[in-house]
Order: structure tokens, then C-alpha cells, then sequence
């Protein structure tokens, strides 16, 4: 039996995202600064394969060919991110000062206007990841407090010269992975391993969103809605002895940022490793008033669920196990029979719809929620009449948009979707070998292909419903 095409709600968004330092390249033209990535993939060791993105897919100058793709894809919505060190070389500047660079944000505002000329509604991120270096110098990057004032300043000053085209803001995308990855395990930019410093970049990061949102509503012209991207979490125990392990998992994935966002405060449980107690004085007065400024929506990204089980007495991991950082008689678990991505991330769109409706909904209520990111990297590669034939992705993005109408289904008010990523781009310390695009990208060429998995996309947000 065929089965019917499942409706989303009427006005539903769809949108494809990626983020400047992925896909920009032209890291040192038109007056740009330097960012802590561009200092961290020169770093030899630091990224696979020694890749950079100082070209990437060169969407500096090839904006208009991303546009078309999205076109292709029939997106009304495009989620990019603007970098700080092309607005603010050194990272610092008020909108009067001759520290603002004119061409940096001249760039941002001809990408909005074809954007707008295409029927795109524009929604930048302001910071994804690519920290002024001179911030990371002077101010100890975000382990400093002052980094919060200088990201509100950037913020004002980008709102007031897009803010008349530009309605729709996110702050900061994944505080979580730039204090863990980048401060505690240092994996990404700045590459520091320092418990204290996460902990202190996760509430300058905090602290850093509610200024901006107050800058960016006194700085554009016009009404703006403004939010801020999590990415969340589920964690699942395999046994009931992981269970506790497993809820402090959470805490410090999802608590620690709804807890001060939406609830009054950070979670009670939390280890002395993660806890803002951890820094003496961190927290000052008046703080969480300001990090838990209203906002008008959530943004989601979700990629794949965590499994936490006891390590074995003899201590050595078994099948699927793999020692859980920082924390010995844990191991993550890969359950078996689930498939596993490129990235070695679980497939398990089930977990989607339960982090919307158990960890998602019951604190945001009836706060428009918009998934900002969600897809896979998988080995692909192309066939001798030029496509890609990306069966994986395509069925990971079928069970997720499944999974997204059972959770609105139970309540969840999601209001639109973004694809990650809207073509193959520079992955962090993964650097050009994973591929995550709806469209492929040959970088040496830069030809792009749209993928099957793109071509699906396209049905989907043509008919406004899970096709098959
Ligand atoms: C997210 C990042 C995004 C991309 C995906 C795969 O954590 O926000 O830039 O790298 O993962």
C-alpha cells in the first residue's frame, strides 16, 4: 500500500543553512581580520588533512551560484552566518568608528539583496564559530568576560546596516561545542583544554547572547525576532546504572542553557567540572536577568542521539563501546543494529521527536521553535554520468522530517526546518573529507552538483509534505 504524503502546518519555513568560515573562503581579502580558525587550520595537526578554509567553496564570490542551488531546492529561507572579523578586523569597533570594515559588510548586505531578489528571506547567524583572533589574544576569547560587550557591539552594528532587509537573527550557534570542543577538549578553535575556561566561555557565551539581543532590537530599523541555537541532546542509559550518568549528560547539554535561558537559572545537577561554581565570581549580579532577555524563537540543530552505558570491570571497551571522555567507568555505546554516519553519529530519528516533545516543548511551550540544523555526512561520490546517488542521506532526511511531524503531532510548534548543509563545505577539524551538502561540491573545480538527497528536498518543500 502506498502511503499518503504527510502535510506540514500551513506557512511552514524551509530553509538550508551553512556558516561563513565553512563556505567563504577569501579569508584574507577586502580588509578581513583573522579568526581563531583561520589561526587554528594553519596550525599543522590541528585539522584533518591539513585542510583550511581559506578558499572552501569560495562563496565570497560565488554567492549567486549558492542562490541558484537554493532555488533549486525551492528554500524560502537561507541560514548563513556573518563573520565578525570581516565586519570588525580586530573584533572591537562602535558603529561611528573607522574600525568598522565598510567591504565586509558591504559583502553581507549584496548577499541579502539577492537573496530578497530571489525570494529567500535571509536569516544570518552572528557568530558560528569564527572568533576575532584578537579577541582570543587580549581577551582570553570567550574564558573573558569582556568578549560578551564586544560581541553586543559587532551585534548592534551589524543590525543597524541589514536590519532594514534583514528581520530574522540568531546569535550565537552551539555554545556548547565552542566552550567544550574548543575550550575543554580543544578539538576546535582555540584548541585550549581547560575545564575553568569552558566553564567561564559558557557564561560569557550566555551572557554574550542577552546583551545581543538587546543591541540588535535597539539597533535595527525596523522589527526584528531574534533567538539563539542549541544544539541538544538525548541521552539514553543502557542499563540503569547509566541512568544518572545519562541525566547529568543532559544537564550539561540542555539545562545549562534552558535552565539560564528559560527557567531561571542553571540546573542544580551539574559536576563540579561543568558547574559555574567551578569559577569563583563568574557570575555576577544581574547576569542571569540579562542572559534570560525575552526572545521571540528557539533554534534547534540536532544530528543524532548519545548512548551511555558502565564500562566493563576489566575496564576495556567491548563491541560498539568507546571510553566516554572525561569520565572513567562510562563508555559511550553504539546500540547495535542502529546505522552509523561518516561522522560515526547513530541514525535514530526517533530520538528527534522525543528531544522536541520530552526536552524541547515542556520549557519553550508555546516559544516558535525552528530546527536551524539537522542532516548526515556520508562517502559520496560521483557516477560516471555525473550524479550523486546519496540513498543515505536521502532516507536520514525522510526519517528525520518523520520524526519533526510526530513531534508537532504531540504539541511541538515548530515553524520551519534548515537543512544542513545547502552544499559540501570546509567541516571543522574533519576539514574537506566530510561531506554533508545537499549539493555536492568538487573543490577543485568548484562545480556543484545538485545530490538525489537535493532533489528529494526539492519534492518536499514544493509540496509542503513528506513525499515519498
Ligand atoms: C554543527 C555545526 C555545523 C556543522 C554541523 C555538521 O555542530 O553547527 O557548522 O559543522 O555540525
Amino acid at each position: 500500500m502506498r502511503m499518503s504524503a504527510r502535510q506540514f502546518p500551513d506557512g511552514f519555513l524551509w530553509g538550508a543553512a551553512t556558516a561563513a568560515y565553512q563556505i567563504e573562503g577569501a579569508w584574507q581579502e577586502d580588509g578581513k581580520g583573522l579568526s581563531i580558525w583561520d589561526t587554528f587550520s594553519h596550525t599543522p595537526g590541528k585539522v584533518h588533512h591539513g585542510d583550511t578554509g581559506d578558499v572552501a567553496t569560495d562563496s565570497y564570490h560565488r554567492y549567486p551560484q549558492d542562490i541558484e542551488m537554493m532555488r533549486r531546492l525551492g528554500v524560502g529561507a537561507y541560514r548563513f552566518s556573518v563573520s565578525w572579523p570581516r565586519i570588525l578586523p580586530t573584533g572591537r569597533g562602535s558603529s561611528v568608528s573607522s574600525e568598522v570594515n565598510l567591504k565586509g559588510l558591504d559583502y553581507y548586505g549584496r548577499l541579502v539583496d539577492a537573496l530578497l531578489d530571489a525570494g529567500i528571506t535571509p536569516v544570518p547567524t552572528l557568530y558560528h564559530w569564527d572568533l576575532p583572533q584578537e579577541l582570543q589574544d587580549e581577551l582570553g576569547g570567550w574564558a573573558g568576560r569582556d568578549t560578551a560587550a564586544a560581541f553586543a557591539e559587532y551585534a548592534g552594528i551589524v543590525a543597524e546596516a541589514l536590519g532594514d532587509r534583514v528581520h530574522h537573527w540568531i546569535t550565537l550557534n552551539e555554545p556548547w561545542v565552542v566552550s567544550n570542543v574548543g575550550y575543554r577538549w580543544g578539538r576546535h578553535a582555540p584548541g585550549h583544554e581547560d575545564a575553568a575556561e569552558a566553564v567561564a566561555a559558557n557564561h560569557h557565551l550566555l551572557l554574550a547572547h542577552g546583551l545581543a539581543v538587546s543591541a540588535i532590537r535597539a539597533a535595527a530599523p525596523s522589527p526584528v525576532e531574534v533567538g539563539i541555537t542549541l544544539n541538544l541532546a538525548v541521552q539514553r542509559p543502557t542499563s540503569p546504572e547509566a541512568a544518572d550518568m545519562a541525566a547529568e549528560l543532559e544537564a550539561r547539554h540542555n539545562g545549562v542553557y534552558l535552565g539560564p535561558l528559560f527557567a531561571g537559572g542553571y540546573p542544580e545537577r551539574l559536576t563540579a567540572e561543568w558547574s559555574p561554581a567551578k569559577v569563583p565570581g563568574l557570575v555576577h549580579d544581574g547576569d542571569l536577568e540579562v542572559i534570560a532577555a525575552p526572545v521571540d524563537f528557539l533554534g534547534v540543530n540536532y544530528y543524532f542521539p548519545g548512548y551511555v552505558g558502565v564500562a566493563a570491570t576489566d575496564g576495556q571497551p567491548r563491541a560498539g563501546e568507546r571510553p566516554l571522555q572525561g569520565e572513567a567507568g562510562f563508555v559511550e555505546v553504539q546500540p547495535e543494529g542502529l546505522p552509523i554516519t561518516a561522522m560515526n553519529w547513530l541514525v535514530e530519528p526517533t530520538s528527534f521527536r522525543e528531544l522536541l516533545t520530552r526536552v524541547v516543548t515542556p520549557v519553550t511551550g508555546d516559544l516558535p521553535v525552528y530546527i536551524t540544523e539537522n542532516g548526515s555526512s556520508w562517502y559520496d561520490y560521483v557516477t560516471q554520468d555525473g550524479r550523486v546517488e546519496d540513498y543515505e542521506r536521502l532516507s536520514y532526511l525522510q526519517g528525520h522530517l518523520g520524526a519533526l511531524l510526530d513531534a508537532i503531532a504531540d504539541g511541538a510548534n515548530v515553524r520551519g526546518y534548515f537543512a544542513w548543509s545547502l552544499l559540501d563545505n570546509f567541516e571543522w577539524a574533519e576539514g574537506y573529507a566530510k561531506r554533508f551538502g545537499l549539493t555536492f561540491v568538487d573543490f577543485g573545480t568548484q562545480r556543484r552538483i545538485l545530490k538525489r538527497s537535493g532533489e528529494y528536498y526539492a519534492r518536499v518543500t514544493a509540496a509542503n509534505a513528506l513525499v515519498e
